[in-house]
């Protein structure tokens, strides 16, 4: 199959209308269009959001935010890295390679990324190369972290 291509999302309203389809919709989504109705962004400003289109509609989207790496508590030595949240493909377009083509342009940008694997999704981040961490209870707060290293990093 070709290799999907993977846009950075720009903030409008047609990109937010693209957003309801997704489950994981909420606050996140929530402020832009605030943001966007208030005049406190302009109109296709860039997002933290990458994604997929299909005959023009969105449906896979992946959301990575850069951590600064006077934050970084896992990986060694300390660096930026990318949080990588909201990962959902749209049901109907599932188990055909698009949750993977995210991922690798994630890895692509060449940073440590770590994630919070939820709804049982463990064993796909293991295909993707992540690896789950020695929880941390004042760290990791809950969470289920899962990261991936380039070469040359590894974790605290
Ligand atoms: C998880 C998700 C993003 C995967 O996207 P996808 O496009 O279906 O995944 P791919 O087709 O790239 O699958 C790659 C591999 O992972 C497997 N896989 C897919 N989803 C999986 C899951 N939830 N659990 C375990 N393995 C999974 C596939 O079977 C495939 O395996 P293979 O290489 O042996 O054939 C998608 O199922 C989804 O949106 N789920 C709901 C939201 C979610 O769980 N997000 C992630 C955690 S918050």
């Amino acid at each position: 199959m070709e290799t999907p291509t993977v846009e950075r999302l720009k903030i409008n309203y047609k990109t937010l209308e693209e957003f309801q389809k997704f489950r994981e919709y909420g606050l996140q989504e929530l402020s832009m269009l605030e943001d966007l109705e208030a005049n406190m962004i302009e109109n296709d400003s860039n997002s933290p959001f990458y994604g997929i289109y299909m005959d023009g509609n969105l449906i896979a989207r992946i959301s990575l935010y850069r951590i600064d790496g006077k934050y970084d508590r896992y990986f060694q030595p300390a660096q930026d890295y990318y949080e990588l949240w909201k990962l959902e493909v749209l049901p109907q377009f599932r188990e055909q390679d698009y949750g993977t083509a995210l991922v690798e342009h994630a890895k692509s940008l060449g940073l440590p990324i770590k994630t919070n694997a939820r709804c049982g999704s463990n064993d796909f981040w293991i295909k993707m190369g992540f690896q789950p961490v020695q929880y941390d209870p004042i760290r990791d707060r809950g969470e289920n972290p899962y990261v991936w290293t380039p070469p040359g990093v590894s974790l605290q």
